[in-house]
């Protein structure tokens, strides 16, 4: 086995998003230099706490910016992104402006800065509504959105960067990531802070649909990690899912959070909504053969999960 590469200076772009603080504060646990840039478009500076990063407040589009931020890095994660499915569909041009020509943008400064390895945020969104689970890479890709498309075309880019040479990627498919710092305000939040925040205050949890909808949960540590595995495999590149390869329906979840919360508003129903995928399972079988093991399951993210949420009630 190759000796795994170590990460000496790394850029994060979208560093002061959910996930990206995150990675941010578990790159520094590994004695790495952090740049960020962001532009705070869906972050919020408060995700970086005051962390020993040098920030670059820039667009991703911004050549300049980019080239600055990326001076001396060994390593980039790739998470800056228009990052809603619905917002896509009202903002095509802007998601291809930020999900393709940013991608580019960074695809290009970072190999001519000499950059080793990029890894891509990219989205089990571009699975799209194809009923079969487990969802492996090999599956022909069905997106459904400009976002899914251009997750997708992200992927074809980091593979042509790959294959011509100007630098090794990875693809990291996530699945439905949960975990503290998650904004559950936001028009476009996920399932898991919305339910959280509705059962700390005592009010219900509405369920789109019957509830009976199931997703692969993975909780945010474990994929910030699959992100330094990936950096620091030599040799890794392609796609791989991000998931625990378990499913849970919204009812389970909505419960399990209820029960752990004590919250007493209950469940109420209101109608699907439209474009919404009935089953997301990942098969996490690939990222798994190549040696990386999640330190979390479910359980224990969404116990940390509402146990951030319950100390940061002016959050929530
Ligand atoms: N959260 C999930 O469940 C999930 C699932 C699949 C894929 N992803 C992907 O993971 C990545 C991170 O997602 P997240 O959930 O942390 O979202 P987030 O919105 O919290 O983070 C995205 C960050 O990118 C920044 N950003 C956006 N546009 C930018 C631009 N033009 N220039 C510079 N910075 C910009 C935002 O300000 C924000 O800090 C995204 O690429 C997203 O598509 C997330």
């Amino acid at each position: 086995m190759k000796t795994p590469a170590t990460i000496k200076k790394a850029l994060v772009t979208g560093g002061a998003g959910f996930i990206g603080g995150h990675l941010v504060r578990a790159l520094l646990a590994e004695a790495a230099e952090v740049v960020v840039l962001d532009n705070f478009r869906t972050g919020n500076p408060r995700n970086l706490d005051e962390l020993p990063v040098r920030f670059v407040r820039g667009c991703i589009t911004d050549r300049d910016a980019v080239r600055d931020a990326v001076t001396g890095c060994d390593t980039v994660f790739h998470l800056a992104a228009l990052v809603s499915v619905p917002e896509s569909m009202e903002r095509v041009h802007d998601c291809v402006s930020l999900n393709v020509t940013g991608l580019l943008t960074v695809l290009e400064e970072a190999s001519s800065a000499g950059a080793r390895k990029l890894v891509l945020s990219s989205s089990a969104a571009i699975y799209g509504d194809d009923p079969v689970v487990p969802k492996t890479e090999d599956m022909r890709p069905a997106p459904k959105s400009p976002y899914a498309i251009t997750k997708l075309d992200g992927e074809y880019y980091c593979a042509l960067f790959a294959s011509t040479g100007r630098i090794e990627t990875a693809c990291l498919r996530y699945f439905n990531v949960f975990g503290p710092r998650q904004n559950p305000r936001s028009a476009y939040a996920a399932a898991v802070p919305i339910f959280i925040r509705k059962a700390l205050s005592g009010e219900p949890i509405v369920i789109h649909g019957d509830g009976e909808q199931t997703r692969d949960f993975v909780f945010v540590k474990d994929v910030a990690a699959a992100n330094l595995f990936a950096a620091c495999t030599v040799g890794l590149t392609g796609v791989f899912n991000v998931g625990y390869g378990q499913s849970l329906s919204i009812h389970q979840l909505a419960d399990r959070i209820l029960a752990q919360t004590g919250g007493r508003g209950g469940i109420v129903h209101e109608a699907s909504r439209a474009g919404d995928v009935r089953h997301s399972l990942a098969s996490a079988e690939k990222l798994f053969a190549a040696g990386y093991r999640p330190a979390h399951d479910l359980e224990s993210g969404l116990t940390e999960t509402l146990d951030w949420y319950r100390t940061h009630a002016d959050l929530v």
